[in-house]
């Protein structure tokens, strides 16, 4: 049985007072849902007071972004080391806001993830098709590809402390939700082919993740399908109660 992931991405929000304040929230609770598995991923100047305020609860933290060396003249970057170096366990890597706001290939999605294991960072990385792709019938190929370069290389070791996230680009931050049907099918196949990749056991422990609008109200029905194992959640993870009602759908699943 995989141990459902309920992620917050808080993307580019929050400040000192507030960051602190829905970590604390967050952790105040969440001894209720330990047969889930928490995690909050704040913006990188507020990892550190997120990580105090979180103390000792049953909280993880992660980044959403990190550079691939791991140190030198690189203006403005973070490595994998110093996200470890602070108490990440996790790092996003390839979200669609990274893939299409700032030009990241797979390629690059692939030298993070090595960089990540590198640093005993565990990667969440994303995939996820674009409106006009899936419209054109492409989206098991778009999949594939961004699967494949993402993750070229990586051994069975590493590939079974990876997290795979799915979230069509068209339901992040827009309210549309793909349909459990749509999802579902998406998440079959990134396992299928997780098992021809290396074998049918990494293919029963990886997570695979769903990202895009979940909310309160649709968690129970997506985190109900046999092959999602939690979801990554944007603007409802910026509230405690939301956040937590969709760890609840998650803890839901593993008590039926
Ligand atoms: P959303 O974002 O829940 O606001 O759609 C999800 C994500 O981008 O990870």
């Amino acid at each position: 049985m995989r141990k459902p992931l309920i992620a917050g991405n808080w993307k580019m929000n929050t400040d000192s007072g507030s960051a602190a304040e829905l970590a604390y929230g967050i952790a105040a609770r969440a001894d209720e849902f330990t047969s889930a598995e928490l995690l909050v991923c704040p913006p990188s100047p507020y990892l550190a007071l997120v990580r105090d305020a979180i103390g000792d609860a049953a909280v993880g933290l992660g980044a959403q972004n990190m550079y691939h060396e791991p140190s030198g003249a690189f203006t403005g970057e973070v490595s994998a080391a110093m996200l470890a170096d602070i108490g990440a366990q996790y790092v996003i890597l390839g979200h669609s806001e990274r893939r299409h706001v700032f030009g990241e290939s797979d390629e690059e999605v692939n030298k993070k993830t090595f960089a990540a294991y590198a640093a005993n960072l565990r990667p969440i990385v994303c995939v996820g098709e674009l409106l006009a792709e899936r419209e054109a019938g492409k989206t098991a190929e778009v999949i594939r590809r961004q699967f494949e370069g993402s993750l070229a290389s990586i051994s069975e070791q590493q590939i079974r402390s990876t997290v795979i996230a799915y979230e069509p680009v068209w339901a992040i931050g827009t309210g549309k939700v793909a349909t459990v049907e749509q999802a579902e099918e998406v998440h079959a196949d990134l396992r299928k082919q997780l098992a021809a990749c290396y074998n049918t056991s990494v293919a029963q422990t990886v997570r695979i993740l769903y990202g895009g609008s979940v909310k309160p109200d649709n968690a129970a029905q997506l985190l109900g399908q046999a092959n999602i194992d939690g979801a990554l959640i944007g603007g409802a993870s910026l509230k405690p109660d939301d956040f937590l009602a969709i760890a609840a759908a998650g803890v839901a699943t593993v008590q039926a």
